[in-house]
């Protein structure tokens, strides 16, 4: 079964167009969709995770300057203002979330096609940045499945893989990063079986993770975040993969938070811990992860659950919404160009500034 994360929506008649969301937050109970006409509604969708996970809301945000565009195209802007209302639009989508920098990376594509088209009408530029969307989202499948291709030669038949988070097709335009290496290698015929991290505090391993993996029919069983290392004592991994929402030049990865205290636990257990991420991810500018910045979140995620409140009204709740894992508990780093090992630097600014297919390994 395929999902669509993101799909857009515009008849011939000129009816206005619309960027159709699939609503993660009502997943598993519930597969419904949003439907986002403005701006407004696309930073809205971002900041409270109906779309989530770095590569689709690079995607989602490319969608809503195109939205923009629209918008000021409808309000028969004059030229300098319909370019302003873009920029607006940019800098409102930016403000969304501080971490995946797939985000400013998608948007900078964005302002560099507007900067790109000087002469070019209205009704031309919100076609080239719709046209710019729909090549980041088709581009971003095609990424996912040649990260998959590269991760899968790293599973043997009957591996048992662990996940935190959610980075499969949800978190992607498609097919996914973690996830993916895991359906590029059960394509090839290898039996793969996943523990998926429940992920306090908004559980995006057993809401979707466990959702989608079912949806492909991947065997998966659910554990809460703390049962991790027994798990891992008993024996039952084989290794880990995870996704990244930033990784600095050294290989330090920006992922969902806990993902730093899996890297510590298969370390300790000698099990290795490889991250799954396009090149959009990698953030050469930073040279180590104390740079990244972390989105701290709202308490009632941790203080309210299964109905009710979790925690006594007025106490103190702390929550960062992701942590760094240092490189030197990172085996590998997976993607599209290949598999990367430590000393990652030179291997990840070759990837970002010519590209390359070769797969690197020390
Ligand atoms: O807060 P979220 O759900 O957006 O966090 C998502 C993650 O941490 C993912 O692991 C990461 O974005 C990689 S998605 C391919």
């Amino acid at each position: 079964m395929s999902i669509e994360t993101l799909k857009w929506r515009e008849s011939p008649d000129r009816e206005a167009p619309a960027l159709i969301i699939l609503d993660q937050t009502r997943l598993p109970v519930e597969v419904a969709e949003v439907a986002c006409g403005d701006v407004e509604t696309v930073a809205a969708a971002i900041e409270e995770l109906k779309v989530r996970g770095a590569p689709a809301i690079g995607v989602a945000a490319a969608y809503g300057v195109a939205l923009g565009a629209w918008q000021a195209l409808a309000a028969e802007e004059e030229s300098a203002a319909f370019r302003r209302s873009v920029g607006d639009a940019v800098e409102r989508l930016a403000r969304t979330r501080p971490t995946a920098v797939n985000l400013f990376w998608a948007l900078d594509l964005m302002k560099r096609v507007l900067d790109a088209n000087s002469g070019a009408s209205n009704r031309e530029l919100y076609e080239l940045l719709r046209d710019a969307a729909h090549r980041l989202r088709e581009d971003d499948v095609a990424i996912c499945k040649r990260i998959g291709q590269h991760g899968a030669g790293l599973l043997k038949d009957g591996d048992r893989v662990l996940t935190h988070c959610n980075a499969g097709a949800l978190a992607t335009a498609g097919y996914g990063t973690a996830l993916g290496v895991i359906y590029a290698a059960t394509e090839g015929g290898k039996r793969i079986e996943v523990f998926a991290d429940e992920t306090r505090p908004l559980l995006q391993g057993s809401r979707l993770t466990a959702w989608e993996l079912m949806q492909h029919g991947v065997p998966v069983t659910v554990i809460c975040d703390n049962m991790a290392a027994s798990v891992m004592a008993a024996r039952k991994v084989d290794c880990v993969i995870v996704g990244a929402d930033r990784i600095a030049a050294n290989g330090d990865v920006a992922n969902k938070i806990g993902t730093y205290g899996v890297a510590i636990l298969a370390r300790e257990h000698g099990i290795p811990f490889y991250v799954a991420a396009p090149t959009s991810t990698v953030d050469m500018k930073l040279a180590s992860g104390d740079a990244i910045p972390i989105e701290e979140r709202k308490p009632d995620e941790v203080c309210q659950g299964m109905g009710t409140r979790t925690a006594p009204q007025e106490v103190s709740i702390y929550n960062p919404a992701f942590d760094v894992t240092p490189h030197r508990l990172v085996t590998s780093i997976i993607t599209e160009f290949g598999v990367a090992t430590s000393p990652f630097e030179p291997t990840l600014r070759r990837w970002t500034t010519t590209g390359s297919s070769e797969t690197d390994r020390a």
